[in-house]
């Protein structure tokens, strides 16, 4: 099938590489000039496991192109997917100026029957805004459906998510568009799930928020574990054995972060509030992700209590494993409060180091994860990379100048860092 994604983010470039990787043509839209040069040249312009070779392998079959021209993108494609950001605006709404300026300017280039699919997050009702627009802006009498296609997929395990997805939505107001979205999934043999467009706009951000409520429900457990001498991961295994729980999301730590669960809360609970409900749930949730940063901020300062002049080692500044990103992440956030408190920081990130060079000053970056903590008087774990875990705990013991280390993601075992002869504080432990 012949396809287009408008915008080249995390979500519009996976998607696109994903849906070529399966035999469709796709054009990849994006009005960055300079995004779209280095993707015609062989470059990438985000980290995502498995995606280089992806977009590479599918540029040379010819199934995949990438172009600046939206005229281009929906004159050569029977389906339009629109990927570009929903930002929020100071207040917690969506701002919607992207998506608006990308259905006028499809509305400008079609001059056949093309549905129009809606893949960013959006409030509900957004799918019949969108619908409006491209009426009004449209020079011609064409024919068009407006769909909403929620993206599920989760940064550094995109490729994976996309290729095997949990599930599918469509959510259209006609049965016209049904057959052909349900082609274009076909080969992912997923479950697909056909309701109303309000409905799938809303299962997006109903989603996010519970699995934000799960973060956040699981270290308020951690701090009760906390004051109790119990430990959070044995509960959270405990619970998790349940299937109606299940395992999944519930690391207690340093809170989440990321492009997605603070401005999806944010947006939910302003959506409601329009709508005339007050979702004081999801309030909490935002509440306990923040007190979670202040709970391990003064876990360091109880230990080492005055930061000014003194030195710390950080591991991680992606805002999760497996990605480059460091939009909110709470690494960087709790940087920047240790600095603020007066202490120098030497940092180190398997893959983000160069995107974390844009947002922090005045630290010192690390190639090397063994050599973070030299001469340092504490070192903190701020992100779940797999890979801290293969850290060379004698060297870095030694290296330290006290054997402190805070580890903000739980990702070794209490006792046996005891046994290495750490000072280790960790979250519900
Ligand atoms: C999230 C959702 O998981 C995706 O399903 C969704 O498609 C995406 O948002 C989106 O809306 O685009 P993402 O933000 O990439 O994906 O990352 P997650 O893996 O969900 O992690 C988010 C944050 O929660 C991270 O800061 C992570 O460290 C934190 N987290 C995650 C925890 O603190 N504990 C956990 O148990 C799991």
């Amino acid at each position: 099938m012949k396809l287009s994604i408008i915008g080249t983010g995390y979500v519009g470039l996976v998607t696109g590489a994903c849906f070529a990787e399966v035999g469709h043509h796709v054009i990849c839209v994006d009005s960055n000039a300079e995004k779209v040069k280095l993707l015609q040249a062989g470059g990438m312009p985000i980290y995502e496991p498995g995606l280089a070779e992806l977009v590479q392998n599918n540029v040379t079959a010819g199934r995949l192109r990438f172009t600046a021209s939206t005229e281009d993108g929906v004159e050569n494609s029977d389906v339009i997917f629109i990927a570009v950001p929903t930002p929020p605006q100071s207040d917690g709404s969506v701002d919607l100026s992207f998506i608006e300026a990308v259905a006028r300017e499809i509305a400008a280039a079609m001059t056949s029957y093309k549905i129009v699919v809606d893949k960013s997050t959006v409030p509900v009702r957004t799918g019949d805004k969108v619908a409006e627009t491209i009426k009004r802006y449209c020079k011609s009498k064409v024919e068009f459906d407006v769909v909403s296609n929620p993206e599920f997929l989760r940064e550094g395990f995109a490729v994976e998510d996309l290729m095997k997805p949990d599930r599918v939505v469509i959510g259209t107001r006609s049965p016209r568009p049904v057959q052909m979205m349900q082609d274009v999934y076909a080969p992912f043999h997923a479950p697909i799930i056909v309701t109303d467009i309000n409905s799938a706009e809303l299962i997006k951000h109903a989603a996010n928020s519970f699995l934000a409520l799960k973060i956040s429900y699981i270290n308020a457990v951690a701090n009760i574990c906390e004051a109790s001498g119990a430990n959070v991961e044995e509960v959270a295994n405990g619970m998790g054995m349940d299937i109606r729980i299940g395992r999944r999301f519930l690391n207690a730590g340093l809170g989440f972060g990321g492009s997605c669960f603070p401005k999806d809360l944010s947006a939910f609970i302003k959506i409601s509030e329009t709508l005339g409900y007050d979702f004081a749930l999801l309030k909490e949730v935002q509440r306990i992700n923040a007190t979670q940063m202040e709970r391990f901020l003064k876990k360091i300062t109880d230990t080492l209590w005055v930061l000014k002049d003194k030195k710390i080692g950080v591991l991680g500044l992606a805002f999760k494993q497996n990605t480059d990103d460091c939009r909110q992440s709470p690494a960087i956030e709790l940087c920047q409060r240790l600095q603020k408190e007066g202490a120098s920081l030497r940092v180190h990130d398997p893959k983000a180091m160069e995107k974390a060079k844009e947002i922090l000053q005045n630290v010192t970056f690390v190639e090397d994860m063994n050599a973070v903590a030299e001469g340092c008087d504490a070192l903190v774990i701020a992100t779940e990379w797999p890979e801290f875990k293969q850290l060379d705990l004698e060297r870095v013991r030694k290296s330290l100048t006290h054997p402190i280390l805070f580890d903000g993601r739980n990702l070794f075992d209490p006792a046996e860092m005891e046994r290495h002869g750490f000072i280790y504080k960790s979250v519900g432990r």
